[in-house]
């Protein structure tokens, strides 16, 4: 049987016109929601990522702000930046572009920003309240997993789900969310024995790791889900995942590729985010 494409691009359109109802539902209320992104220095990539963000904002109605600050930017600066911006009424999701400076304390600059505010997911507020199943913003790309997963009929009740990779960005809040809809949850990571005797054991398998091939027909099980989120570059610079795709087809239930998989999704939920928080706040 051929499995199912986990089509991120499908799954994207889906979520942000109804994204771009509930938007226009707030504008006809008084209150448009409103997005600022911080952009330190002059990462390329991150600028790219920026971009699209503003791109996609906008597309569904947003008021969009770019703040762009120089490289030499102190610490004290864009603290300050964000405290104006945890203020400002109009202004309903702050994100501040990662990585930063290295002479600027990341955690510092999350720890600023408004909890209400936080569309990352990032702050440690919205990290426990997810821990404990409490309301609260959560990271974009797990939840759009989940999302992903919801779009796709994906059974998650009692099935084994292993999760490659414990970043505090995919990795654990993707067990929370897994655990919520009552998965059984492994998370294995650089350090685990025998990888692939664990990861045999998925029904779902979720790859959050950046090693290119890393996950072969010998780490899955027959039928399973794969979710792919690695973003790695071949040798010829092309966009690869964690996971080998093609030798994966004959075997898995489903799957998402690369590009076109994950990767769209993390966006639609910076926008769904900032919507959960607009409402939130108009409370
Ligand atoms: N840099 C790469 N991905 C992200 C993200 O999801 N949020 C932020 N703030 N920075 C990033």
């Amino acid at each position: 049987m051929k499995p199912t494409i986990l089509d991120g691009r499908e799954v994207s359109a889906s979520l942000r016109s109804s994204l771009q109802e509930e938007c226009k539902e707030l504008v006809e209320k008084g209150h448009q929601p409103g997005l600022a992104v911080v952009l330190v220095g002059n990462n390329q990539a991150s600028r790219t990522y920026v971009n699209m963000k503003k791109k996609a904002a906008e597309a569904l109605g947003f008021h969009f702000e770019l703040i762009e600050l120089p490289e030499e930017t102190s610490e004290v600066e864009l603290l300050t930046i964000v405290e104006q911006y945890n203020r400002l009424q109009h202004i309903d999701g702050i994100l501040v572009q990662l990585p930063l400076p290295e002479h600027i304390h990341e955690q510092r600059v999350i720890e600023a920003i408004s909890p209400d505010k936080d569309v990352d997911g990032f702050h440690p507020v919205n990290v426990g309240r997810l821990s404990i199943g409490l309301p609260g913003l959560k990271s974009c790309t797990p939840y759009g997993i989940m999302k992903m997963l919801e779009y796709y009929g994906v059974d998650l009740e009692g099935k084994n789900a292993v999760i490659v990779g414990r970043s505090n960005i995919v990795g654990k809040p993707m067990a929370q969310l897994l655990l919520q809809e009552n998965a059984t949850v492994t998370i294995a990571h650089s350090r685990t024995q025998n990888l692939s005797a664990v990861t045999k054991q998925a029904d779902v398998l979720i790859s959050a790791v950046g090693v290119k091939g890393l996950i072969t027909k010998n780490h899955v099980k027959p039928g399973a889900v794969v979710v792919d989120v690695g973003m790695n570059r071949d040798e010829e610079g092309k966009l690869c995942g964690d996971v080998e795709y093609n030798e994966l087809l004959s075997l898995v239930s489903a799957i998402t590729p690369v590009p076109g998989g994950v990767g769209p999704m993390t966006i639609t939920m910076l926008l769904n985010n900032t919507i959960e928080a607009a409402r939130h706040r108009l409370l």
